[in-house]
């Protein structure tokens, strides 16, 4: 069955285009917005008036329940343009399961694909002029949902918006990052919600973050809640290692599991490079790096794409890690996906849609 048939999308296109405005050599993390943006509503049990519209503000009550009790979920995908002027999306099936796992946890309703990955398509070929084709930049896209019923009472809602927005992005980290291992603030713990993508995630790493900025680091390096020893992720992305010969991410129901992460180690498992995804102590992190036996590290979400690891902090002290130059496995990952998400290599994995 058709998009158009079971969820028909109502187009409305602005009158007054923002592209001419845009400088496509400058861009930054998610300041700019394109022309339009879908919407969707859930009311009485049913997904209904789905609507591409000019990006706009939206009508909210201030009742409404995402901005007291937090049921809002997101995502974040990037689409590309090859030379020849088509426009791929990398791996976005991944990413629309990702979002109905997060809406199952937060108790919301799930998002039909004909509307999630129809809408998107249909989004981006109004938009398409919007998809840089600067190397390093792609149009991030956005699509979330949020409670919208009108009320002060603790249950879940009993209507919701699905939104997606996209905007050009350039990179969201320029510089090799700093990390400080966090051992005091969690952000999440086993039967909590650190698998799904919810706003409330990022909402509570903002303090500990702004420590750690005032400590002279970029980001955390996240610990399991209990006992503070084993590394999670970034927050802001995944966080992948090569201690000895062996690649390695942290793994478990706490960590949000990044599209990015596991490209990286499904490229490390064809490529023929030992992959391991398992708990990593901040103690064998810390003693790989003391040895000499770390040589690689680096952050991997969509946003972040592959941003190295320069510097981890760890109970007041600093450990530098060796050039990024140097690093192997990581400069070639990060060409084969440049090359694949700017359609200069064949896309025998099928990740481009
Ligand atoms: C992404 O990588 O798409 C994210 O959602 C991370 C975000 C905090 C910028």
């Amino acid at each position: 069955m058709s998009v158009t048939e079971t969820y028909p999308i109502r187009v409305e296109l602005t009158k007054e285009s923002k592209l001419s405005q845009v400088d496509f050599n400058d861009l930054k993390f998610g300041k700019i917005l394109a022309d339009h943006m879908l919407v969707a509503e859930y009311e009485d049990g049913v997904w209904t008036d789905v609507k591409i519209v000019p990006y706009g503000d939206l009508t909210i009550s201030p009742s409404m329940s995402a901005l007291h009790y937090g049921q809002a979920i997101f995502e974040g995908i990037k689409a590309y343009k090859f030379a020849d002027g088509t426009v791929s999306i990398f791996r976005p099936e991944k990413n629309f399961e990702r979002f109905n796992l997060s809406a199952q946890r937060l108790e919301m309703p799930a998002v039909p694909e004909e509307i999630f990955m129809g809408g998107l398509k249909k989004l981006l070929s109004i938009d398409s002029e919007w998809v840089p084709s600067v190397e390093g930049a792609a149009l991030y896209i956005r699509p979330f949902m949020f409670a919208t019923e009108a009320a002060l009472g603790v249950h879940p809602s009993i209507s919701y918006k699905f939104v997606i927005i996209t905007g050009p992005v350039g990179a969201y980290y320029n510089k090799p990052l700093r990390l400080k291992v966090e051992t005091h603030y969690t952000r999440a713990a086993q039967g909590g919600v650190g698998f799904s993508k919810n706003a409330g995630n990022y909402a509570l790493s903002l303090y500990p973050t702004r420590i750690a900025n005032d400590e002279g680091f970029d980001q955390l390096i996240w610990t399991d809640a209990k006992e503070h020893k084993y590394i999670e992720e970034a927050g802001t992305a995944n966080l992948i290692f090569r201690i000895g010969d062996t690649i390695i991410t942290p793994d478990g129901e706490t960590i949000l599991h990044g599209v990015t992460r596991r490209s990286i180690i499904e490229l490390a498992n064809k490529w023929g490079y030992k992959a391991e995804q398992r708990t990593v102590s901040v103690q064998e992190l810390i003693d790989g790096i003391k040895a000499g036996e770390v040589s690689e590290a680096f952050a991997a979400g969509t946003a972040a794409t592959l941003t190295p690891i320069s510097v981890i902090g760890f109970e007041g002290q600093t450990y530098e890690l060796p050039p990024v130059e140097g690093r192997e496995f990581s400069t070639k990952v990060l060409t084969y996906l440049n090359d694949l998400r700017y359609g200069r290599v064949a896309d025998e994995l099928g990740w481009n849609t």
